[in-house]
C-alpha cells in the first residue's frame, strides 16, 4: 500500500513577495520560514477513470481543483509520466483558522506524486516541485527554519533547511480575524505590488533582512528575531497600500491587534506580529507569555480565536493510515 504524504503549513518570518517567472514561481527575493506544527495536510493519489480532487472529504470543482490537475500535468511533463489520477487530501487546520494554506497543500501534493510514482528524489529536488505548485510549499519540505534561495532558473531555485529542530523558545499564535476566502491570492497580490515605487527598495531591504535574519536564528536572539519578522512583515503590506492602485489586507481588527501588541511591548511584554495575504495576524512570543497575550487578546476583542503553534517537523510519510 502506497503511503500517505504530511507536510505542514509554514509561516514567512522574511516574506516572499514579487516573481522573476511567474510561470515557474522563481521569485526576487530569498525567503525564510518557520514549519508549524498545528496545522498540516495529508495526501495520496489513485489511479482514477477521470481526474478528481477530493479535500476533506468533498469532491471539489472549479479553478481550485482546475490549479492541482493544472499541477499534477506539469509534474507528469516532468517526469514523463502519465494517466488520470484522484487525489484525495485531508486538511488538519484547527476548523476555520484563517491559515489554510497553499504551502503545506502543494508540499504534501508533490511529496504524494513523488510516493506514487516511486520516484528517486532528494529532499532537493522535492522542494523544486513544491515550489511550482505554490511558491511558498517549497520551504514545507523542511522543519524548523527553511530558506528558500530564489535562484535564477528551476534548478538554482530551492529551500534549505537552515535549522530542523531549533533550540530556542518561539511560539506562534494565529489569531483568526476572518476565514472568509480571500479577496485577492497572493499570486494576484504580490504581481500588483510590483507597481509600488517601494518595490525596489523592499527587494533590497529583504535580502539585507535574510541575511540579518539568519544570524538572529544562529544567536538564539528571540528580540532581533521577532523585530525582523515584524519589520519584514510591515515592509510587504506597506508595499501593497503604495502599489498603483493600492490595496491591502488589513481589516479594522488587523489594524487593532497591531496596536495592541504596540500597546503590550510599551507594558513590558515582548510579542511581535507577521501578517500574510489575508487579514488574520500571527503573533511570535515566548512561552512565558503565550497566557497574558492570550487574555489582553480575548479582552479586547471577543469575537477573536488564537491557536498556538510551534516548531513542525518536515515531509513525512504514513504508513497505514485512514483519511477521515
Ligand atoms: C505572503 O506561495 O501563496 O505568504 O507562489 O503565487 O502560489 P504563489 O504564492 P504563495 O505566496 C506566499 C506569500 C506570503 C509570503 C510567504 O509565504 O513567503
Amino acid at each position: 500500500m502506497k503511503k500517505i504524504a504530511r507536510a505542514h503549513t509554514n509561516i514567512a518570518l522574511i516574506k516572499y513577495w514579487g516573481k522573476q517567472n511567474a510561470a515557474l514561481r522563481i521569485p526576487l527575493m530569498s525567503s525564510l520560514s518557520m514549519t508549524l506544527d498545528a496545522f498540516y495536510t495529508d495526501t495520496y493519489l489513485e489511479p482514477s477513470q477521470q481526474e478528481q480532487f477530493y479535500l476533506n472529504g468533498k469532491l471539489i470543482e472549479g479553478p481550485e481543483a482546475q490549479r492541482v490537475f493544472n499541477y499534477l500535468h506539469l509534474l507528469q511533463r516532468r517526469y514523463g509520466k502519465s494517466g488520470n489520477l484522484s487525489v484525495h487530501s485531508q486538511n488538519h487546520v484547527p476548523t476555520a483558522a484563517g491559515l489554510a494554506s497553499s504551502s503545506s497543500a502543494f508540499a504534501a501534493l508533490a511529496a504524494a506524486f513523488a510516493e506514487y510514482y516511486q520516484l528517486a528524489v532528494n529532499e532537493t529536488e522535492l522542494s523544486r516541485m513544491a515550489r511550482l505548485g505554490s511558491g511558498s510549499a517549497s520551504r514545507s519540505v523542511f522543519g524548523g527554519f527553511a530558506v528558500w534561495q530564489k535562484g535564477t532558473d528551476d534548478q538554482s531555485s530551492f529551500a534549505y533547511s537552515l535549522d530542523s529542530n531549533p533550540d530556542l523558545d518561539l511560539q506562534l499564535l494565529a489569531v483568526e480575524i476572518n476565514t472568509g476566502a480571500k479577496k485577492r491570492s497572493s499570486t494576484k497580490g504580490m504581481q500588483a505590488a510590483q507597481t509600488s515605487p517601494f518595490f525596489a527598495p523592499w527587494i533590497k531591504r529583504n535580502s539585507l533582512e535574510l541575511s540579518q535574519m539568519i544570524n538572529a536564528i544562529k544567536n538564539h536572539d528571540f528580540t532581533r528575531i521577532g523585530q525582523l519578522a515584524e519589520l519584514n512583515a510591515s515592509e510587504m503590506h506597506a508595499v501593497n497600500l503604495t502599489a498603483q492602485p493600492g490595496f491591502t489586507y488589513f481589516e479594522p481588527t488587523t489594524i487593532g491587534v497591531i496596536q495592541l501588541v504596540h500597546e503590550m511591548r510599551q507594558n513590558g511584554i515582548e510579542v511581535y506580529y507577521t501578517i500574510d495575504a489575508g487579514p488574520n495576524v500571527k503573533l511570535l512570543c515566548q512561552l512565558k507569555n503565550v497566557k497574558i497575550v492570550k487574555e489582553k487578546l480575548v479582552s479586547a476583542f471577543d469575537h477573536v480565536k488564537i491557536i498556538n503553534a510551534s516548531f513542525g517537523p518536515g515531509i513525512q510519510y504514513l504508513d497505514n493510515y485512514e483519511l477521515d
